[in-house]
């Protein structure tokens, strides 16, 4: 008997944080994956180097994922050096910010929503399409994860770029929930609270200010990229092919409270 062939990953953001943590935890679980950067190819080669160092192929494919040229290339290029995508990771993304709408620009709201928003677009539609392309069906099951936030659903000052974004990653990932359920594609959401990452790069130089935050957080700590990491390995399993069009949030009680001293 022949062991079963190795589930192809591609992970976005996979040179820093969360997605870096889902790339590496993929491989620990026996994929091997595509580390899809921005542009710092070093970092890229760091994750890398963890995968090959679980047993796992690893490549580095560089993309803006708001430009859909680009993403095309990252996928020809994963395509054929280690075939067609079975998981898809969402985690680029730039953060909130900060400008309330009045004195946001336009370009700053177009940043924002390029990465955020385009972005997941661009790669779940060549995703599909390769599959398609391929003539794979529900006999080989397709994932996607994007990593949306608590913020697709609580807003705050100040951040109404990420809001809309995220918000429209948690609604097109619904959607293509419903436009795949029959090909055995699931398409769910990992939505994070305060997770210790560079995007929470002041959290983690100053503890007087990360305790600030953390006292917020029913769990009383921020949470690790590696926690969603292990997330994102349930929803690529066997076990989550029942799961999809699901917003899985990981943010240690923190959404539950906002509406504390109301
Ligand atoms: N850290 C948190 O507390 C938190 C909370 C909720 C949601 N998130 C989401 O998790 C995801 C990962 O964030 P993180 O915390 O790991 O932050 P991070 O800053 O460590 O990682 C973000 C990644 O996105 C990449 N990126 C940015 N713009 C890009 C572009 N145009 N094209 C390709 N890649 C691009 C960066 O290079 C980086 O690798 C983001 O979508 C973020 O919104 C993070």
């Amino acid at each position: 008997m022949t062991d079963p062939p190795h589930r192809i990953a591609l992970v976005t953001g996979a040179e820093s944080g969360i997605g870096a943590a889902c790339a590496l935890a993929l491989a620990q679980d026996g994929a091997d994956v595509a580390v899809l950067f921005h542009s710092d190819a070093q970092a890229a080669g760091i994750t890398v180097a963890a995968i090959e160092a679980t047993g796992r192929r690893a490549i580095a494919v560089q993309a803006d994922v708001g430009d859909e040229a680009q993403v095309g290339m990252a996928f020809d290029e994963t395509k054929r050096r280690l075939g067609v995508v079975d998981i898809l990771v969402n985690s680029a993304g730039l953060n909130q910010s900060g400008v309330k709408v009045i004195d946001m620009d336009l370009a700053q709201w177009r940043r924002l929503l390029d990465t955020d928003l385009t972005g997941g677009f661009l790669t779940c539609r060549r995703y599909l399409r390769d599959r398609r392309e391929a003539g794979i069906g529900p006999e080989r099951p397709g994932r996607i994860i994007n990593i949306t936030s608590i913020h697709a659903h609580d807003v705050r000052t100040g951040a109404a770029d990420y809001c809309a974004a995220k918000s429209g990653l948690a609604r097109l990932t619904e959607t293509l929930a419903l436009e795949t359920a029959l090909e055995g594609v699931t398409v769910n959401a990992i939505a994070p609270g305060m997770i210790l990452t560079p995007m929470n790069s002041r959290a983690i130089a100053d503890p007087l200010y990360r305790k600030g935050l953390e006292d917020n957080v029913p769990a009383g700590r921020a949470g690790t990229p590696q926690e969603v990491g292990a997330m994102a390995v349930y929803l690529a399993s066997d076990a989550a092919a029942y799961v999809t069009g699901a917003s899985l949030v990981i943010d240690g009680g923190l959404s539950l409270v906002l509406a504390l001293g109301a």
